[in-house]
């Protein structure tokens, strides 16, 4: 198993995702003769787990089952344990398109915090790309280190434990893009400039106020980077279900030439799809920039 293949069994020591109805699920790393407790009853790892196919139905033991899922950077960006705030799947999927990351990307994003658009920017370089990620806060950048080593994407990342605004990213003229994530982001953006490549390359920072935003596009100005755009992305989910309406009683058909009025205690049966009355609305800004070729 690894974050960036596709593997068909469950083996000793890979992380599964195990599914235990709607929104409800968790990670757990497999280790032959361990149990875990769910309140289906117990998963045993070597009979219920190692050498089972990904996405199998399992039993525990109280007879009621799961499915053990192969993890994903989305899987596991709602199942990770939070260090920090983190980013979700649809700013993920934003800054995914307009930083243009692919296979071969050369990436540089800081803080790492609790490794949520790592593991995404990670499966989207594999196999050839390369990520330098810094985080200043000691243990958070020890802890992601082990979690890239057990998610087998280690050889493609490297965590280094520093101040990005006084001792940037640690490289220079590798990056295709970089992305910021901090609370000063207008004060590593000459870091992310000396660390894209001379032939150009593009910046994201995500803020949760326009304040950041302003002072980071200030800053971006101030060094040069141009095409400068901030969104907000909002994700409206529609909920799709069945419902029975009472259908208008117009009165007697002499008065409504042109109707066809119902009678009075006729319903029709209708699909809808409605969108919901409340929804979390606000993360961050994202503001995109480009540094042209020098
Ligand atoms: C909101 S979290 C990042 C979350 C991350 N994008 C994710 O999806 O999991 C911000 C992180 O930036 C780190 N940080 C803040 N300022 C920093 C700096 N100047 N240099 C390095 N890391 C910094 C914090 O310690 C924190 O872990």
């Amino acid at each position: 198993m690894s974050f960036v293949e596709y593997s068909e069994c469950i083996q000793d020591g890979d992380v599964v995702i195990v599914f235990l109805g709607h929104e409800s699920m968790m990670p757990l790393q497999v280790q032959k003769g361990a149990q875990t407790q769910t309140r289906y009853g117990a998963i045993r790892h070597s009979s219920d787990l190692i050498g089972r196919r990904f996405g199998s139905k399992v039993t525990c033991s109280k007879g009621g089952w799961v499915y053990v899922l192969h993890p994903t950077p989305e899987l596991w960006t709602v199942n990770l344990p939070h260090r920090t705030q983190i980013l979700y799947s649809t700013d993920i999927a934003t800054i995914t398109l307009m930083l243009d990351l692919k296979p071969g990307a050369v990436v540089c994003e800081s803080g790492t915090g609790s490794g949520s658009l790592s593991h995404a920017i990670l499966r989207t370089i594999a196999p050839t790309g390369h990520l330098h990620t810094v985080e200043f806060h000691a243990e958070r950048s020890q802890k992601v280190q082990e979690e890239f080593r057990r998610h087998r994407v280690g050889h493609l990342v490297t965590v280094r434990n520093q101040d990005v605004c006084r001792q940037g990213f640690g490289v220079e003229g590798v990056a295709d893009a970089v992305f910021l994530d901090i609370p000063s982001p207008w004060e590593a953006i000459v870091h992310a400039k000396t660390a894209i490549k001379r032939q150009g390359g593009r910046l994201c920072s995500f803020s949760p106020c326009i304040e950041q935003v302003q002072r980071s596009c200030e800053a971006l100005q101030a060094a040069g980077f141009c095409e400068l755009s901030t969104v907000e992305v909002l994700l409206r989910v529609h909920e799709a279900r069945s419902v029975t309406m009472a259908l208008p009683d117009f009165g007697p058909q002499e008065d409504h030439a042109h109707f066809n009025p119902a009678p009075s205690n006729a319903t029709a049966t209708l699909k809808t799809a409605t969108p919901p009355r409340e929804m979390a609305a606000h993360t961050g800004y994202l503001t995109f920039a480009t540094k042209e070729r020098e």
